[in-house]
């Protein structure tokens, strides 16, 4: 590493340091100083610890409420969520179904496990997510409607679903997306994973598509140890999701008969107790993470390093915290100095075309995408303990 960097390195230490200390500093950790311990021990009492219980029913209440959308139904996890919602709005084996390559792999898999075919297109340098010029770019060289259905004229198959993803909490352009795809009938669902708390306009992440996903995840903003919800403002979409979830069971005061192919996916009583605390605390972990990004916002402006802040017309969570750096070279060399320093930090997924699961799926030329997966780099972002007293 040249000596210019190894200063400008050690300075980006010394900067998170003054925000979480000494010792190893994770990227994100969890945050339980809440009603967290109370809630589970309700719920080990009063004997409801598995999938039945009011804890899930009054988490579910929480996301709805908080999110805006009618209807939230709590899953195992975000996995599950996505999985289920496309086979909801339609999505059938041997459907193609258009995201962005530069995701977790959780978006493609969701998409395999229904035996459909991930494309990939790329997405905004400066959201991270899901392009609408590169999706209506694709749709006009490749797509045409026959007898109704929107077909990839190149492998035949039908174009069910677009899945873009809010990266690390960023909105994508969700509004274009959902332009392209309604003048297009695909049917629009969101990747929200990441983006509890973030909205475009007054609206949340996850309330533009037909229906959305979202994970709990001990890494996420809040976390139920693991869980997932799915939303929308469909009644009959909500219906059937929880019906599916619950292994398709028909309501019964004793007999055991199921009417489709569910599964188990329903939330248990004990991670939606932890969901509850968590969602009280919620409003107050988004002021502290706000006020983390503007620090590091100005931090990183005053050392000429680009910074992912405050997007025009959104309002990120700042789940993780962003840095781009010029070359690949330097990326890697910031990755190999922090975290032998203990402080923890990650560079972007590889690029899911690149996977040898996924690597014969089409794309286009994800030129953003490459340019990203190159030097992209996750800093740590955790509410620190309340004991630092960060917000003077
Ligand atoms: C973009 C994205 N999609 C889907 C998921 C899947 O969520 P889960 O880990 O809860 O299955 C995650 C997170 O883990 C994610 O980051």
């Amino acid at each position: 590493m040249n000596n210019i960097n190894k200063i400008k390195h050690q300075k980006i230490i010394d900067f998170i340091r003054s925000i979480y200390g000494e010792g190893f500093i994770p990227l994100h950790r969890p945050i339980f100083e809440g009603n967290e311990r109370k809630y589970l021990v309700e719920c080990i009492d009063s004997n409801f610890v598995s999938s039945v219980g009011r804890k899930v029913v009054e988490f579910e209440k929480y996301v709805a409420d908080f999110t805006g959308a009618k209807f939230a139904i709590a899953t195992v996890n975000g996995t599950a969520a996505l999985q289920v919602s496309l086979q909801l709005v339609g999505v059938r084996q041997n459907d193609e179904v258009i995201t962005q390559a530069l995701t977790f792999i959780a978006t493609c898999n969701a998409i395999h496990y229904i035996g459909a075919h991930p494309v990939f297109v790329d997405v905004d340098l400066d959201t991270m997510g899901l392009s609408p010029n590169a999706l209506r770019d694709f749709l006009k060289e490749y797509a045409e409607i026959r007898d109704g259905y929107t077909i990839n004229k190149t492998t035949g198959r039908r174009i069910s679903a677009c899945i873009p993803m809010h990266t690390f909490g960023i909105p994508c352009k969700i509004e274009e997306i959902r332009k392209v795809c309604d003048e297009w009938s695909i049917v629009l669902v969101e990747d929200m994973a990441e983006s509890l708390g973030s909205y475009v306009g007054k609206s949340h992440t996850g309330t533009f598509g037909k229906i959305a996903a979202l994970s709990f995840n001990g890494n996420k903003i809040i976390t139920t140890g693991g869980g997932g919800i799915i939303i929308t403002n469909d009644e009959e979409l909500a219906l059937r999701a929880k019906h599916i979830v619950t292994t398709a069971k028909v309501p019964h005061s004793y007999e055991f008969v199921h009417d489709e192919i569910g599964y188990n996916y329903r939330l248990p009583n004990l991670n939606a107790a932890l969901g509850c605390a968590q969602m009280e605390r919620l409003s107050e972990m988004l002021v502290i993470k706000a006020d983390i990004a503007e620090r590091y916002a100005n931090f990183f402006a005053s050392i000429g390093i680009n910074f992912y802040y405050s997007p025009i017309g959104s309002a990120p969570n700042y789940w993780l915290n962003t840095i781009i750096f010029e070359t690949a070279e330097e990326r890697n060399d910031f990755l190999d100095f922090t975290n032998s320093q203990e402080v923890m930090t990650r560079p972007i997924w590889r690029l899911m075309s690149k996977l040898t699961m996924y690597d014969h799926c089409q794309r286009d030329s994800l030129r953003n995408s490459f340019w990203l997966e190159e030097r992209v780099v996750n800093i740590p972002s955790s509410v620190p303990n309340s004991t630092l007293k960060l917000i003077s």
